[in-house]
């Protein structure tokens, strides 16, 4: 992907050149496509979830080894681990300017 748009604005590839990303839950579903989106128009993109999977969801994008696909584990309901894996990328990066804090659980109720 080279396009992200945001409700129908088109985002310019390059446009987040520069900028750091910090996504949480970002194994799979909304939370991978946001990084990945971030990433396509040129943002670093930190990759962070529970799930030990967010190591093959950034294995696949590019930039992996470059600095550019960054991973940690992080359960974002341990407040305390939340703070210090956040603090040890902004002085690993230089700073966080983008938090996508996407995690949580789906719960589907069932209708009558
Ligand atoms: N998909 C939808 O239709 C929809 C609709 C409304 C809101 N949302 C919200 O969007 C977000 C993502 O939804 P999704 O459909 O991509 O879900 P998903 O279940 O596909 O992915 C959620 C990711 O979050 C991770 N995660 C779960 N608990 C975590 C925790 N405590 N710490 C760190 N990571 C954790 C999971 O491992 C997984 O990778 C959720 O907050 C969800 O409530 C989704």
């Amino acid at each position: 992907m080279k396009e992200l748009y945001v409700w129908r604005k088109k985002i310019e590839t390059g446009s987040l050149a520069g900028k750091t990303a910090f996504v949480t839950g970002a194994a799979q579903g909304l939370g991978a496509a946001i990084a990945k989106a971030m990433h396509a128009v040129g943002a670093r993109v930190v990759l962070t979830d529970v799930n030990e999977a967010v190591e093959k969801t950034a294995s696949e994008m590019e930039g992996v080894g470059a600095e550019t696909v960054l991973t940690a584990g992080l359960d974002v309901r341990d407040i305390d681990a939340f703070e210090k894996v956040f603090a040890s990328f902004v002085e690993r990066t230089g700073g966080i300017d983008i938090v996508a804090n996407n995690a949580a659980v789906t719960v589907i109720l069932g209708g009558v």
